[in-house]
């Protein structure tokens, strides 16, 4: 058995049966690309390399035929691999101004510009170079060229005077999008994490939420081709357009405040039921205190203004949680409530109900990543 078997699936079957062709050109993120090889194998991808002279040049061909187990394309031969080889991607990252460009204009004078020409699925690009480069008019017209024959940029991260390559995760999971993209047009929002309710300039009340179902949810509706926003209280992957907020105040701003229309909105943060009045400065240690909790603002019937659907989650103990959830469905007028388990706080697990006025639709139990999808299929 290869070496690059043994990792196949590790982390999904999201790219199983697909196959993806790394064109390699001559930019030193190259040396990346034994990682990126091999993180699309552990998603269930085939990957044959492809490599240029120059990327030859910074990354041996051994390299990657190790980390595919394919034989490395460097050349074009009586085999005509350029029309002979199919696949489901064209992957070219790192992609060089000079790769880019030719790839812009049809141009097809070595093996990768020649395999882009003949290519009939999707192509993605993954620009890298120097910054002086990636602005230059001509790459960026020749970028804006790609863009209109559908060819998929992945943009560069922008950092120490370079367009570097975007990272690994992100290049992998713009693969994976491209892949299963079914939801398309679709504009979704994800509310996601705890509230902190400051009791003075230091401390707050808080809870257990770890943001998992959030972001497990957030990375679904992405893959599947949505136009995804979060409003989170921890960080999100690079890839998801993502605002930030700590209170119950910071939500209700963030609704005032869009501008924007969503198909739907998900709201399974874990929001404070109470606010408390905050103290200036740091309440002194050592004296016993009492703290006046008021009862909150529902987040859930506001979310009706800016979203078409809304799914609120329900989180309580296993014996109450379906009969507490006509009544949220009601008072919070949403569409659907996801009823889950406390066991589900904090863990990367869930058992969930999804419930509709007609009464329970869906169970489903396991990891968030499946839950969400679950979720996701509904939308
Ligand atoms: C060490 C080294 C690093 C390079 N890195 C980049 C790069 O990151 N991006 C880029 O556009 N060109 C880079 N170049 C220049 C390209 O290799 C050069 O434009 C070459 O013609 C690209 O050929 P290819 O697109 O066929 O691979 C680099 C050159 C060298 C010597």
């Amino acid at each position: 058995m290869h070496p690059s078997e043994a990792i196949k699936e590790k982390k999904s079957d999201k790219l199983k049966g697909k196959k993806i062709l790394l064109a390699i050109t001559g930019g030193i993120a190259g040396i990346e690309c034994v990682k990126l090889a091999r993180e699309l194998i552990r998603h269930g991808a085939e990957v044959t390399a492809i490599m240029s002279n120059e990327a030859c040049k910074i990354l041996s061909p051994i390299a990657m035929e190790f980390a595919t187990g394919n034989e490395v394309i460097t050349e074009l031969s009586g085999k005509v691999e350029h029309v002979s080889h199919d696949a489901d991607i064209f992957l070219v990252a790192p992609c060089t101004a000079n790769t880019l460009s030719k790839i812009s204009l049809g141009i097809a004078d070595n093996t990768i510009t020649t395999f882009a020409v003949a290519f009939r699925n999707k192509i993605m690009i993954v620009p890298s170079m120097h910054l002086s480069m990636y602005k230059n008019s001509f790459v960026q017209q020749n970028i804006r060229r790609c863009e209109d024959k559908g060819i998929i940029i992945v943009p560069p991260r922008v950092e120490e005077n370079k367009a570097k390559m975007a990272d690994i995760e992100t290049i992998v999971e713009e693969v994976i999008r491209c892949t299963r993209a079914d939801k398309e047009g679709k504009k979704i929002l994800i509310i996601g994490g705890a509230t902190y309710e400051a009791i003075d300039d230091v401390r707050a009340i808080t809870n257990f939420s770890s943001g998992k179902m959030a972001m497990a949810l957030a990375k679904e509706a992405y893959e599947r081709g949505m136009e995804v926003m979060a409003w989170a209280s921890f960080e999100m992957p690079g890839y998801i357009k993502t605002k930030n907020f700590r209170s119950i105040k910071d939500l209700i701003k963030l609704i005032e405040k869009e501008k924007g229309r969503y198909d739907v909105a998900i709201n399974c943060a874990a929001i404070s039921d109470f606010t408390v009045e905050k103290k200036k400065g740091k309440i002194e240690t050592g004296k016993e205190i009492s703290l006046r909790l008021y009862p909150a603002p529902r987040i859930n019937p506001m979310l009706r203004k800016i979203a078409k659907v809304v799914i609120a989650f329900k989180l309580e103990e296993e014996n109450k949680v379906i009969s507490k959830v006509g009544e949220l469905l009601r008072k919070d007028n949403v569409d659907y409530v996801v009823a889950n388990t406390l066991e589900s706080i904090g863990s990367n697990e869930a058992k969930i109900w999804i419930v509709g006025k007609e009464g329970v639709i869906k169970e489903a139990e396991g990891k968030k990543e499946e839950i969400a999808k679950e979720i996701i299929d509904l939308v």
